[in-house]
């Protein structure tokens, strides 16, 4: 091995933190690369050998890049090219996150239909699922969108990094269940970017912060709580730095997820749509031509744009005039709107703030008092009245801006990229994760009662609690059964979600796992103590549920268990 250290610098706020990189042999082709995947944007992030953890810029030389796609005929283009070169609204795909796993029946299918009225939404007859359909030979689900815009973001890593690659780490948000989970995976698939781990991205963003702050943390217990609004959804997570002893490398430092809240819709774009919206009416109310503007998709886009920059203005100014040249019938359009406007026009939105700070204590059990700091992140925080609302809820002194809102996650990610490859050798950081929707065993089994007649009894058993760490192997152990059965894989209590998260989170059954050959395993090995049928379970990194094999004997697993040796559970919305 040759050894090389590396140097790495984060200019933020006048932090520079160092760390080595041991670098193994194998000069070239070793990078990898995190994508910190968002609802509007996506940031790549790259580590090679010699080049500390860097972001990828693209090809406009930004920072950060839309997640868009234009598809026509004979031309692919994404990012600000997508976005920019286009007259047809209808060939670009945008805000592809909420669909991505989902039925076509999911009421958010028909809320993405209402808010991108310019595209087709139709079912697809084998999987249930949606399909954005242009014409005949033009149809697209959303994983297919979403691994074209993989591949894209792989190639502007490779063009950073000068050499090709092909592991990831991507994000996705807490929320994400296990089809939505493996649909970014399919996602991934069909770009051919081996995926190392899918990171929760509030667990990218803590694993950046502690990364920096390693020598603050130890064995005193420190509750920290990052506050995400992107434009797309919230996420709060509450985080416990500490350090542990651990078996093979000494005492290491740690984090743990303890708690998450979350609302799926609360973010900066339905303010933006907001704002859009406002200016069209101002706009129509102004009567320089008899048409609707909000019927022309084109302008509505311009509106769009041009609401966007507002809402950022409007964070820093108390008014700003509006204006788009030329927007309908060649008429140009030119309105005031003050933040007094704006903030009336999201008032609703303002107030679920909160929420999942609320709803983060809770599935912690842990009150404000224990946390030492409320920390921003996403684009989103940057609105003074979401920052108002939010220090408010959570009675500190004031809210902590000491990591960069935005890069965060990709940079947390791409350390735990470098981590999980071979090609690296960074200080460990444990990383304990927390599965935010409990996962249960079902089955039902026939009893014989006292006075000897039969009846049908239905047991649970709890695999995953909600909060439970992962990853984790978990086993259980089906005793009275000697012939063939079959268990369900279910959702478990989700009480805790409100109606809309529940109609939106889909079916509960994850899947039915069908024992056969029970009686023969048990008769071919009559001599041998029965201790019962062994199911195997992991929940792995990516926080995907694996039954890892069953078994009628511990020692026999490999060699003599079914023919079910190693299942991928099927989750019925796929
Ligand atoms: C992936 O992107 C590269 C350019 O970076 C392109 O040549 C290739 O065709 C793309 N592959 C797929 C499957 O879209
Ligand atoms: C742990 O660090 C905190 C500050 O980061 C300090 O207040 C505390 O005394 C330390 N505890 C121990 C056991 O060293
Ligand atoms: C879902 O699981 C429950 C409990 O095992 C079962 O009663 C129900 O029939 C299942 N539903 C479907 C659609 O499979």
């Amino acid at each position: 091995l040759s050894r090389a250290c590396v140097q790495v610098i984060m200019r933020r706020k006048m932090l520079w933190a160092l760390f080595c990189l041991v670098l193994a042999l194998l000069p070239s082709q070793t990078a990898v690369m995190s994508v910190d995947l968002g609802s509007e944007w996506m940031k790549v992030a790259i580590v090679k050998p010699g080049v500390p953890m860097e972001i990828a810029l693209n090809k406009e030389s930004r920072r950060k890049t839309p997640i868009a796609v234009c598809l026509k005929e004979n031309e692919r283009l994404f990012g600000d090219s997508a976005l920019g070169s286009v007259k047809n609204p209808k060939f670009v795909y945008r805000y592809l996150q909420s669909l991505l796993g989902k039925k076509h029946d999911n009421p958010q299918v028909a809320f993405y239909q209402k808010r991108f009225s310019e595209h087709q939404l139709v079912k697809d007859a084998s999987r249930g699922t949606v399909l954005f359909r242009n014409s005949e030979e033009m149809q697209y689900s959303p994983e297919e969108l979403l691994g074209m815009v993989l591949n894209y973001s792989r190639g502007l890593a490779q063009d950073f990094a000068e050499q090709p690659i092909k592991d990831a780490v991507i994000t996705v948000p807490a929320f994400f269940n296990q089809a939505e989970r493996r649909a970014v995976l399919q996602a991934a698939q069909m770009a051919g970017v081996k995926v190392l781990q899918l990171i929760n991205d509030n667990t990218a963003v803590a694993l950046n912060y502690g990364v920096f702050r390693r020598k603050d943390i130890n064995s005193t217990a420190q509750n920290m709580m990052f506050y995400d609004m992107g434009s797309g959804s919230t996420t709060a997570t509450i985080v416990t730095y500490q350090t542990v002893k651990t078996k093979d490398s000494g005492t290491q430092p740690q984090l743990q997820i303890r708690g998450v809240g979350f609302d799926r819709s609360l973010g900066g774009f339905e303010m933006d749509l907001r704002l859009r919206d406002h200016l069209a009416k101002l706009f129509n109310e102004q009567k320089k031509t008899k048409k609707d503007v909000r019927e022309n998709h084109r302008a509505m886009a311009k509106l769009l744009k041009e609401a966007q920059r507002l809402k950022t203005v409007l964070s820093a100014n108390a008014e700003f005039m509006a204006q788009v040249e030329g927007l309908l019938d060649e008429m140009d359009f030119k309105a005031k709107v003050t933040r007094v406007e704006f903030e009336a026009l999201c008032a609703d939105l303002f107030e679920r703030v909160p929420g999942p700070v609320q709803e983060a204590l809770s599935s912690a059990e842990m009150s404000l008092d224990e946390i030492e700091q409320v920390i921003l992140v996403g684009g989103s925080t940057r609105v003074p009245k979401v920052q108002e609302v939010l220090l408010k809820a959570v009675g500190k002194e004031e809210l902590g801006k000491n990591i960069n809102a935005d890069e965060a996650a990709a940079m947390g990610a791409v350390y735990q990229a470098a981590a999980l490859s071979k090609a690296f050798k960074v200080k460990p950081f444990l990383v304990r994760e927390a599965a935010v929707f409990p996962i249960q065993v079902e089955f039902t089994r026939e009893t014989e009662d006292e006075d000897g007649s039969r009846s049908l009894k239905h047991n649970k058993r709890i695999l995953f609690q909600r909060m439970a760490p992962y990853p984790q192997r978990k086993v259980i152990t089906f005793n009275r059964y000697t012939d063939d059965f079959a268990f369900d894989i279910n959702y478990g209590d989700l009480s805790f979600l409100g109606q809309n998260d529940l109609s939106v989170f889909g079916s509960l059954n994850l899947t039915t796992v069908q024992l056969s050959g029970v009686s023969s395993s048990f008769q071919k090995h009559m001599d041998a103590e029965s201790k019962g049928i062994k199911a195997h379970f992991n929940m792995d990194e990516s926080g995907m549920l694996l039954l890892d094999r069953v078994s009628t004997i511990e020692l026999l697993i490999e060699s003599q268990g079914f023919n079910l040796a190693t299942l991928r559970l099927t989750s019925p919305t796929l």
